[in-house]
């Protein structure tokens, strides 16, 4: 079945010059890049992406990172794009939980500053596509 997930390559991945080698890798798992933004992220999109971290201690880090330079936001689309997506990333923590052959386990160290986002369920996957690309045909 074709979903759609939402894909944020984070200001450590743009800062970084890795957008390249992050579109390489979707593209080449077999998944299609539907749309693509890059932009700052301001504390109300931010807030609202990230709402269910709010209680968390590093909300506020979070926030802060994710607001500190230019992102990029995408939609990908393909067969289980969401679980697939989530494989080609590996793990939030890139040392302890990712491996080698995923984003993470290939090219990041830390746990927050982990280059990329990818929405965790179908559900979180049209909030966040309805959020960062408000005009966007829903599919
Ligand atoms: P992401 O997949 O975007 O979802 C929540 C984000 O919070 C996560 O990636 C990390 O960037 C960040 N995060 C998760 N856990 C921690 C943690 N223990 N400390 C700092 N940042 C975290």
């Amino acid at each position: 079945m074709t979903e759609r997930t939402l894909v944020l390559i984070k200001p450590d991945g743009v800062a970084r010059n890795l957008i390249g080698d992050i579109l390489a890798r979707v593209e080449r798992k077999g998944l299609t890049v539907a749309a693509l933004e890059m932009r700052i992220a301001g504390a109300d999109v931010a807030g609202e992406h990230y709402a269910e971290h709010a209680e968390r201690p590093f909300y506020p880090a979070l926030l802060e990172f994710i607001t500190s330079g230019p992102l990029v936001a995408a939609v990908v689309e393909g067969p289980r794009a969401i679980a697939a997506f989530r494989q080609i990333a590996g793990g939030t923590d890139p040392v302890e939980k990712a491996v080698p052959g995923t984003i993470r386990g290939d090219l990041a160290l830390d746990g927050q500053q982990n280059l990329v986002h990818g929405s965790d369920s179908a559900e979180s996957a049209a909030r966040e596509i309805a959020l960062w690309f408000p005009n966007l045909a829903q599919s």
